[in-house]
């Protein structure tokens, strides 16, 4: 049985409970974090508690804890979970309180929740054949950049993509410019450059897009970060994903079409080595 944290409590999963008037619950009030854990330590934990940080800000609610005290909390709870390579879920919520739209005032406590699952990166089937994608209006509100908990608009977006036999969906604003997919940031590759949306109100700013803009930088290979038009992601050479949990991924199939030829290409196959080789190099010495 998995233990989990509530409320400054460790415990065994099935004995973490909340109130039903738990704003969360009720309204999607809350915050999320997602972080990966490999050989029992976390990755870019100041990146992810930095993000934290800003989501708070963004939906004015305090931070309940330290970056000290999480760091704690976080540490004990990689310890009370087996796998060596974890995925951490981190949820705050407003608290408990009669239901009203607005703030409760006097405010309550909010309601913090963390588990730990094992962390299963995409298989290596899938990194040899890629994933199919489709494209979709992003039709979500103008504060993607906080990590929200009501996700409601990237749960049916996804759904548009697994309806379609597909592993994600790309999000177009406007018909005109891409955002970033259902639970991943896009990379758009084309002649050898990388492209990255800019990170702004309308994506999640992903700790795994700044890690791949990184190794970019430090090996050479050419980036930009602009905006990119929905018909550079149509006619893109590679299309790659990031996201905590599935590291990067090619993009193999667009809307039923082949990416370039059809295959991981050649950054794909730098970046995720790349990738691989960083995260060894951080995590897996002594
Ligand atoms: N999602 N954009 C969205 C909308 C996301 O939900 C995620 C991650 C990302 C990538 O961010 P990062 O590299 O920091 O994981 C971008 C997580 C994994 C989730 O909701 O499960």
């Amino acid at each position: 049985m998995p233990i989990v944290f509530l409320n400054g409590n460790f415990l065994p999963e099935d004995e973490a409970t909340i109130s039903p008037l738990d704003r969360g619950f009720i309204f999607g009030d809350g915050v999320y974090e997602v972080i990966p854990v490999y050989s029992k330590k976390a990755f870019r934990l100041q990146s992810h508690l930095e993000r934290l940080q800003h989501s708070l800000d963004g939906i004015k609610l305090a931070n309940p804890h330290s970056n000290a005290e999480w760091t704690a909390i976080i540490g004990k709870l990689i310890a009370l979970n087996s796998a060596q390579d974890q995925y951490l879920y981190l949820h705050i919520t407003r608290g408990v309180a009669k239901r009203d739209h607005a703030f409760p005032n006097p405010s309550v406590a909010p309601t913090v929740f963390m588990m730990s699952n094992p962390l299963l990166t995409p298989p290596k089937a899938l990194l040899q054949t890629g994933v199919g994608a489709i494209t979709a209006a992003d039709n979500r509100w103008l504060r993607c950049d906080i990590k929200s908990i009501a996700l409601l608009p990237n749960v049916l977006l996804r759904q548009v993509a697994v309806d379609a036999g597909c592993a994600e969906t790309i999000l177009i604003r406007d018909n005109k410019f891409m955002t970033e997919g259902s639970a991943s940031n896009i990379f758009v590759v084309k002649n050898g450059t990388l492209l990255a949306p800019p990170k702004n109100n309308l994506m999640l700013p992903g700790i795994t897009y700044d890690v791949i803009l990184e190794l970019a930088a430090t090996n050479d290979i050419p980036y930009e970060i602009r905006k990119i038009d929905v018909m550079e992601v149509s006619t893109a050479d590679e299309l790659l994903l990031t996201s905590s949990t599935k590291e990067v991924l090619a993009i193999t199939t667009l809307d039923d079409k082949p990416v370039g030829s059809g295959k991981p290409g050649a950054m794909f196959a730098k970046l995720h080595k790349l990738y691989q080789a960083f995260k060894h190099s951080v995590m897996r010495t002594p």
